[in-house]
């Protein structure tokens, strides 16, 4: 009863819901030394791919002296996410469920400069022969209704523990800076009850995401520009610069 409390505190939903949710989370608390076994096996697979992605960072560096990763955040799905999206899809709570159904208990968001690194990240993750790619959504070649952009995959990665090695599914989302920036602001709009001139929000942000779009695609050219008159320069570089270059720290 105490339990029930408490948990009904933690999830705020209309009674019927709560009812349900109640019960996902019963079962979740009745499972909790194998539940926390795997949100720890979903930890290290989080780490997996993120030392990927660090790797395809530093080499990236190194080969073209520039970085395709601005930025990296990681999250573990918390419980009462998990118990709200098993409701939503009317799922019962097992870690046979948690493992087949729930796709993005780890989670890795990717933020880089340019549109075309998005592309390239993705192909050196996915080409990777440890990798799986499990599902890939383009929402950049097709953006949602909203105007919501960004890369996403579901993939599988093995990671090796004391006693055995478990495939375990990883959400990766790549996007732009201005796409992470765009998907922030649109974010507070699912926590708001009420949203005033809602019509007209929506319709600003829609705008908003089609000039980002845009933006994107002329910083990307730019760039290119810019990177292809550096390598001119650079054929003309004396012996000596070219060797200090051979000097760069890496990190
Ligand atoms: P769920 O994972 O069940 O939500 O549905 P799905 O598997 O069809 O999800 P999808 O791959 O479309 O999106 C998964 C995640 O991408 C969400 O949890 C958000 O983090 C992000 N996302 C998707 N659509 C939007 C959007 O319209 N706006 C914002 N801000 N984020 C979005
Ligand atoms: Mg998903």
């Amino acid at each position: 009863m105490e339990i029930q409390a408490k948990v009904g505190d933690l999830i705020p939903l209309a009674p019927v819901a709560a009812q349900y949710n109640d019960e996902l989370a019963r079962r979740m608390l009745e499972t909790a030394v194998e539940y926390k076994e795997l949100r720890m096996m979903y930890a290290c697979a989080i780490k997996e791919v993120q030392t990927k992605f660090e790797v395809l960072n530093t080499e990236f560096n190194i080969l073209y002296k520039r970085n395709p990763i601005s930025s990296m955040s990681t999250r573990l799905k918390s419980s009462s996410s998990i118990i709200e999206k098993l409701h939503r899809k009317g799922l019962g709570f097992s870690l046979e469920n948690l493992e087949d159904r729930i796709q993005d208990i780890a989670g890795i968001r990717i933020i880089c400069s340019y549109v075309d690194d998005i592309y390239t990240l993705a192909e050196a993750l996915t080409s990777q022969d440890d990798i799986t790619l499990v599902e890939k959504k383009d929402y950049i070649a097709n953006p949602k209704p909203n105007g919501y952009r960004s890369l996403h995959l579901i993939i599988s990665v093995p990671v090796f523990f004391s006693q055995q090695k478990r495939e375990m599914k990883v959400e990766v989302q790549i996007r732009t800076i201005a796409m992470d920036f765009w998907a922030s602001l649109e974010h507070q709009i699912k926590y708001k009850r009420e949203i005033p001139d809602q019509e007209n929000i929506v319709a600003k942000l829609k705008a908003c995401a089609d000039d980002i779009a845009r933006i994107d695609r002329e910083m990307m050219d730019i760039h290119r520009q810019l990177e292809a008159s550096e390598n001119k320069e650079q054929e003309e570089d004396s012996l000596l610069s070219m060797l200090r270059k051979l000097d760069t720290p890496i990190s």
